[in-house]
């Protein structure tokens, strides 16, 4: 039940600096189409049960390296329920990627991530004291590793190879989307 996790605010957050309007324009820019919408919610089913493993592995590779775990700790120590606090939306937010309309509310959200990420509002929502912001240059080189590591789950239920790639480019552009949205709070006024 998604109201049971901590810090999950779908549809209870400020409006979005970006219009529905911005938001076209960047779809159309990063050629995402209705046959996208369709190949995601197909994902949203074929990922469903693999929340968890796909968390396992982003988490091994956040784990992995000192300069990512470095955004979850203070003084150099990893805040454990923080991490724990994260994994939870973060599984949710795999979900609403693939099966959330892309609508005034979902626009809202990303702008609320985006200020999580920030240090607008990073920490505050599960109330903790690690460092104070994610550096924009991680933010944009996430956009690979999220991408290329989903390919193997979405292929795990048996779709031909075309369905999978399918899949995938759809994933692919959705997550450019969003994380070109997540990164509004980094850019200077007018420049977005
Ligand atoms: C929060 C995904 C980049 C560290 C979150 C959340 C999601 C997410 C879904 C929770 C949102 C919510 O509160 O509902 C992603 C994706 C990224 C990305 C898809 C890029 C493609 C990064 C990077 C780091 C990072 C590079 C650095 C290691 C964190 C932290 C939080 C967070 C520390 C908690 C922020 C807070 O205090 O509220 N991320 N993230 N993320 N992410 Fe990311």
């Amino acid at each position: 039940m998604t109201e049971q996790i901590k810090g999950y605010a779908y549809g209870q957050v400020g409006q979005s600096p970006v219009s529905i309007a911005d938001l076209d324009l960047l779809k159309k820019t990063v050629l995402f189409g209705e046959e996208d919408e369709k190949n995601l919610r197909l994902a949203g089913e074929v990922l469903k049960d693999q929340t968890n493993e796909v968390l396992d592995l982003w988490y091994g590779f956040v784990g992995g390296n000192e300069h990512l775990v470095h955004y979850f700790t203070k003084n150099g120590q990893p805040n454990m329920d923080y991490l724990t606090a994260v994994r939870a939306r973060f599984g949710q937010w795999i979900m609403d990627l693939c099966n959330k309309p892309y609508d005034q509310i979902w626009l809202n959200y990303q702008y609320e991530i985006a200020l999580r990420h920030h240090s607008i509002k990073k920490n505050k929502t599960d109330d903790v004291d690690t460092v104070p912001i994610i550096h924009y240059r991680y933010m944009v080189a996430f956009i690979f590793p999220i991408t290329a590591t989903i390919k193997g789950f979405l292929a795990k239920k048996g779709h031909d190879t075309e369905t999978v790639e399918a899949m995938y480019s759809a994933w692919f552009k959705a997550v450019t989307l969003t994380v070109i949205l997540w990164t509004y709070p980094y850019i200077n006024k007018n420049e977005f």
